[in-house]
């Protein structure tokens, strides 16, 4: 049985990484899938799964400008009639000790990890109210539960999406939409292919599972809480991070 049968889900930062492999579950499952990414690559993605007969749209969308988000929402509710799933995955770091942060760094990262999920959110909840069904998931990160050297503008987006997730959770429960968020610990993607072999080998080595983890692990977790069967699963925040408290 596919899960998302019939469903439209927009995935934020679906052209690479846990974005990407989302995607591939997600139109696996039957969804009507549209990337909003700034990377060319989430075409490439969309053509090759569309070829294997998947419905995956891309859509080149900066999720930190507003009208470039309502334009994106407003064709694809034209097309589809209704926004069942928002994956607000996309993120970025720009990392540095605090006091060598420049504000170019700080803000880069709270427009995009921030500010970028409240246009995403504010657009498309009310398409999900009036059909009165939704289901949103943010993407915190072990960095935002626990702090992390060097990232005090990542750390301080994650935490924050935690408190914006509990509260969707509170204003839009009675529509029908769950909010929820998803906590990778460290995850083997682009975003961390920069980490220096030793200071990545020392992070594995304090993993429980003893492994990184892989785009899939987040991808599934997204997946469960943006199913119909997680209806009463609202403003939770899961650690998907082997075992690290
Ligand atoms: N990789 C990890 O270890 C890890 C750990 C914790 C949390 N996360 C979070 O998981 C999510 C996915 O991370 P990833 O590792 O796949 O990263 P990634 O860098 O591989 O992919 C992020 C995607 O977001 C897109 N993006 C960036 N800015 C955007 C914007 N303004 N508008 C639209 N798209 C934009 C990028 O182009 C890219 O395709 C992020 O929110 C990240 O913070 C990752």
């Amino acid at each position: 049985m596919q899960r998302l049968k019939n469903q439209v889900a927009i995935i934020t930062g679906g052209a690479r990484g846990i974005g990407k492999a989302t995607v591939e579950i997600f139109a696996g499952e039957g969804a009507k899938v549209i990337i909003w990414d700034v990377l060319d690559a989430g075409a490439e993605t969309a053509k090759d799964l569309s070829a294997r007969g998947f419905l995956v749209e891309f859509q080149k969308v900066d999720i930190s400008e507003l009208s470039a988000v309502e334009k994106a929402a407003n064709m694809i509710v034209e097309n589809y009639k209704k926004i069942d799933i928002l994956i607000n995955n996309a993120g970025v770091i720009r990392d540095s000790s605090i006091l060598k942060m420049t504000s170019e760094q700080w803000q880069t990262v709270l427009n995009v990890n921030l500010t970028g999920v409240f246009n995403c959110v504010k657009t498309v909840a009310p398409h999900m109210i009036e059909n009165k069904y939704g289901r949103i998931v943010n993407t915190s990160s072990i960095s935002g539960l626990r702090g992390n050297f060097g990232q005090a503008n990542y750390a301080a987006t994650k935490a924050g999406i935690v408190g914006m997730t509990k509260t969707l959770a509170r204003e839009f429960g009675k529509h029908g939409i769950t909010a929820n968020a998803v906590a990778p610990g460290f995850i083997a993607t682009e975003m961390t292919d920069s980490i220096p072999t030793e200071i990545r080998k020392a992070a594995i080595e304090g993993i429980p599972v003893k492994r990184a983890g892989q785009p899939e692990d987040i991808a599934y977790a997204y997946l469960f809480l943006a199913s119909a069967e997680a209806s009463f699963i609202n403003g939770h925040c899961l650690s998907v991070n082997g075992g690290v408290l």
